[in-house]
């Protein structure tokens, strides 16, 4: 028997980083939300750990214990055969292999009718998040998460394809105590929701334009297609885009993909 399950894109909408531990390990707050697009996975009970990749990014990701995929089994205690469909961008700040490991934990679960071990934050800080797959306010270094309700958001996803090492932007951050996330308070009306996400910032988003100033470039198209948000997710360098409607968001994705051949463009919806 074989699982299929979805990996989503995780977008942080927002990323407030409040402290650092004595261990290194930053704090943060953030709003994380997760897209329509994603990997595909197939996991299926096999005598040997195997893993074989294809997809439009399937160059480069590695089909050993390196893959995230390989260590979520290993932590479950059983052995698997997977097939990853890459599809998304890696190194991108969108959760690639948190979300492929969190995949593969959700399938196991199902393949072996028990639980998964609690200490899935050991994987990496996203992997908890991504486990659950909704929209989450994610607090902690990514072990402390609640639910939050938030509409569907039309969004463009843009990576303008160079990776981008999470540590070497955690390096660069100056300032680690950045004050917090404000409560967000009515999300159901939208004045409301697009006052509150532009009072809030992705704080890694100045350290990964000095790691990769193409970044800045992506920000500054994005905001030239009249968006009510524009901003990057996670450790970068994917950023994103949100409209007010389905329509200006297919229109300005249209126009990006003409202007932008060599960028990965993507019409999705976050929730
Ligand atoms: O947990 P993950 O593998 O995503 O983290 C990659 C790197 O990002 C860590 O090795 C660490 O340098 C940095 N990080 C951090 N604080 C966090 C999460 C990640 O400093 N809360």
């Amino acid at each position: 028997m074989a699982i299929e399950v979805f990996a989503p894109a995780k977008i942080n909408l927002t990323l407030h980083v409040t402290g650092q531990r004595p261990d290194g390990y930053h704090l943060l707050e953030s709003l994380v939300v997760f897209a329509d697009i994603g990997d595909q996975l197939r996991v299926s009970k096999s005598d040997a750990m195997q893993i074989t990749v294809d997809g439009p990014f399937a160059q480069g990701v590695p089909f050993d214990q390196r893959n995230l995929c390989w260590r979520a089994a290993e932590l479950f205690g059983e052995t698997v055969s997977i097939h990853l469909t890459k599809n998304l961008p890696h190194a991108a700040g969108i959760g690639g292999g948190s979300s492929d490991a969190a995949a593969v934990l959700n399938a196991m679960e199902k393949l072996f009718h028990r639980p998964c071990p609690s200490a899935t934050l050991s994987l990496g800080a996203d992997v908890p998040v991504c486990q659950r797959g909704r929209a989450t306010l994610m607090s902690g270094i990514g072990e402390t998460l609640a639910e939050t309700n938030i509409r569907p958001l039309d969004a463009i996803l843009v990576n303008p394809r160079v990776d981008v090492p999470t540590p070497q932007v955690f390096k660069n951050l100056t300032t680690k105590n950045n004050p917090a996330m404000t409560q967000m308070l009515a999300p159901d009306q939208n004045q409301a929701l697009w006052q509150w996400l532009a009072d809030q910032r992705n704080d890694l988003q100045a350290p990964a334009i000095t790691v990769q100033p193409v970044i800045a470039e992506v920000l500054a198209t994005l905001a030239s297609l009249y968006p009510k948000i524009t901003r990057m997710s996670g450790s970068g360098a994917t950023c994103f885009a949100l409209f007010e409607s389905r329509a200006q968001r297919d229109a300005a994705a249209q126009t990006l993909k003409q202007r932008n051949p060599d960028w990965w463009v993507e019409a999705t919806t976050l929730a």
